[in-house]
């Protein structure tokens, strides 16, 4: 027989743990256990369910994972992109980072001014102030388009609400980080897992008056758009905007070269503890404004400035099992499931492995008393064994040599290196589910598809339930089965028809990223999509005959290498992928790849450097073709428009081949003459 209010008991306790985790996963941002954890709640509510009907009448769990896509603030897009910036762990990426900027510029002996600030561990957001008057408040969003926060940040009470100044700009947009400090927290930390994830929360309150009961405080870093540009450098810029009443860092000042570099990040290392705001790392800018100007930024990041964050916070904990995980590139990773343990205010259980070489090279077992770490928003990692703590019975680790789908895993060899690959792949691509759920996290994510509410959970819970298996299932999903689920209703599924509608139309370039070719992140993808053109013409890929002809012309594109066209050639030399990206077609609408700029000074031109120029670098001169429109070649062909001959060591052959082809050369004066025209 079975005990009935035992199992009563145990379901309601469950079930409670289960409300508890979605509210900090989906209301608060904050969730305390991972992801497995959180599907094993759910799985284990489901079979007790299963098993005991008197549960389900009782206490269901019916729209109780999940909460509503948020739908709470109006969607306004950037004046210019937020950005993310890239990072530096030590000295010597530093170094790197000092002289690419210098290369970009092409200086020599010059020094590079730069400008140093903490790097506020917040939330961030952008203030658009309209001749001194704050009309518009933004959270980051997707980066391209943010959320309208502006009741909630104009709770803030030192976030000036107009400018008394007659030097303000016509239009000034100021970026800051929100954040609230460490003691406010302490009196609130019952509610979230550390001060980044209450300021966020707060932030994102439907009604105001709930945010204004949370002390928010803000740094301003950095300005958006700005009508006219008043300032020549960061510092200057800080300065004057902290006279108009924003609250600046203190720790912000002008750093030169790298000894200055790794002794202020010294310095502020010692006394990070004792602030009270949290930081992880510090940002280095160019100072100048017009050589920031000149750097520009990737499609990801600023080329002028770099975060150079501290060192990780470590724990002890011991492992409990290790498990594998796949990638959408098949790439089998392992993962550590440890005793819960707090890292810097954050409850860990899971630490990745990253690959079957480094377990082999660190003798990592199940069992291991070990050090993690985490920094920032990467996934906790463990460091080091103790082996003093290892017991006598520790049997070593052996690396599953199937990936979860059964199929055989290979390391790759590298034909580059010559070197075998460290990390174990699955190469079954859509064929092996677990590689397939992956690649669909993908493709609904920001970067790709953008489908708002549309997250890693849902997909989770959506091929869980066996409703989606491959992305044309997105476009087909069975809404009568949806709103049945939990954490589903009326308003959540029309909400996600309409986000599902919305991305429907789509670049070309965005298109050719989401797929998932291997190595085709963003960038390549845009190069790829301005070789092609338009849908009809990346279409005829498919074909092998064309393949093999489009592939070989593939090589003339700068950015774009062997090992990416290797990567597309395997790609559609799979039936299943070529099958899937056809169904993607007929579902979207594939807007043509357009230049960004259609009437830059090369728009629609095809440039090739050779030599070097005395003003800038070939990097810069590449970056000035791109903005003005041009698409710039990695080799000669009759498709060239110019060939531009710097005056440093231009090859020789080059030019004679260019001659022959009637191509129209450039030199150096000529070029410097074009840019300042
Ligand atoms: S400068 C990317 N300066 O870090 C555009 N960012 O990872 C230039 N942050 O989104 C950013 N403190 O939210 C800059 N002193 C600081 C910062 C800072 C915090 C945040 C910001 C940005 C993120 C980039």
């Amino acid at each position: 027989m079975v005990d009935k209010s035992k199992i009563i008991d145990i379901y309601k306790k469950k079930v409670k743990n289960l409300i508890k985790h979605n509210k900090l996963y989906f209301s608060k941002d904050s969730p305390i256990i991972s992801d497995a954890e959180f599907d094993k709640l759910k799985i284990e509510i489901f079979e007790l369910e299963k098993k005991y009907s008197f549960l389900k009448k009782k206490f269901s769990i019916n729209k109780i994972v999940g909460s509503p896509p948020s739908n709470k603030f109006k969607k306004i897009n950037h004046l210019i992109p937020m950005l993310s910036l890239s990072n530096a762990f030590n000295k010597s990426n530093m170094e790197d980072f000092i002289k690419k900027v210098k290369n970009f510029l092409n200086f020599n002996d010059e020094r590079i001014e730069l400008f140093v600030e903490p790097k506020i561990d917040g939330i961030s957001a952008t203030l658009i102030y309209e001749k001194g008057k704050l009309i518009r408040g933004l959270s980051r969003g997707d980066g391209v388009v943010g959320e309208d926060i502006l009741e909630n940040l104009k709770t803030i009470t030192s976030i000036p609400k107009k400018i008394d100044s007659k030097d303000v700009p016509d239009l000034l947009e100021i970026r800051c980080e929100i954040y609230i400090g460490k003691k406010d927290f302490l009196k609130i930390k019952d509610n979230f897992a550390n001060p980044r994830n209450a300021a966020g929360g707060s932030l994102r309150q439907k009604n105001s008056s709930e945010t204004s009961k949370i002390p928010l405080q803000y740094f301003a870093y950095g300005f958006g758009a700005i009508k006219p540009l008043i300032f020549k450098t960061q510092s200057e810029f800080l300065e004057r905007i902290g006279i108009w009443n924003f609250s600046t860092n203190p720790l912000s000042e002008i750093i030169n070269g790298l000894e200055e570099v790794e002794n202020k990040h010294k310095e502020i290392d010692r006394i990070r503890s004792s602030l009270d705001y949290d930081i992880d790392g510090l940002v280095f800018k160019v100072n100048d404004l017009n050589l920031q100007k000149r750097l520009g930024n990737t499609s990801s990041s600023p080329r002028w400035a770099i975060a150079y964050k501290f060192s990780a916070e470590k724990a002890l904990t011991k492992i409990n099992d290790i498990i594998i995980q796949v990638g959408r590139t098949g790439a089998i990773t392992p993962v550590a499931k440890v005793e819960p343990v707090t890292v810097g205010g954050v409850v860990v259980s899971n630490a990745t492995l990253h690959n079957e070489d480094e377990i082999e090279r660190k003798d990592i077992r199940i069992g291991d008393t070990v050090t993690i770490q985490r920094a920032g928003d990467v996934i906790p990692q463990v460091v080091s064994v103790d082996l003093s703590k290892r017991k006598k019975n520790s049997k070593k680790y052996l690396f599953p040599k199937n990936c979860l789908c059964g199929s055989e895993t290979k390391k790759e060899l590298s034909k580059n290196t010559k070197k075998q690959d460290a990390v174990r792949r699955c190469f079954k691509g859509y064929d092996c589910k677990f590689i397939a759920k992956e690649k669909l996290k993908h493709i609904v994510s920001k970067e790709a598809f953008n489908i708002d509410g549309f997250g890693k959970k849902v997909i989770e819970q959506f091929w869980e339930l066996g409703l989606i298996k491959e992305p044309p299932d997105i476009f087909k999903l069975d809404y009568d089965k949806i709103i049945n689920l939990e954490g589903w209703g009326e308003l959540s599924i029309r909400n996600l028809k309409k986000a599902i509608n919305k991305s429907q139309t789509i670049s070309l370039d965005k298109f050719i990223f989401s797929i998932g070719i291997r190595h085709i992140g963003q960038e390549n993808a845009k190069i790829l999509a301005g070789f092609f053109g338009s849908i009809k013409e990346f279409s005829k890929i498919f074909e092998l005959k064309n393949r093999e002809k489009l592939l070989k012309n593939l090589v003339d594109l700068d950015g774009i290498g062997e090992t990416q066209i290797e990567s597309i050639k395997n790609f559609f030399s799979n039936k299943t992928n070529i099958r899937i990206t056809k169904e993607l077609i007929d579902k979207l609408s594939i807007k043509n790849f357009s230049l960004r700029n259609n009437d830059g000074k090369f728009s629609n031109k095809k440039l090739m450097f050779t030599g070097g120029f005395k003003n800038m670098s070939r990097s810069e001169a590449k970056a000035i073709a791109e903005t003005n429109g041009g698409k710039v070649l990695g080799s000669i062909s009759s498709k060239l428009d110019f060939l531009v001959v710097g005056s440093s060591k231009p090859t020789q052959k080059k030019i004679d081949q260019a001659k022959q082809l009637k191509i129209k050369i450039i030199l150096e004066k000529e070029w410097n003459k074009i840019l300042d025209g």
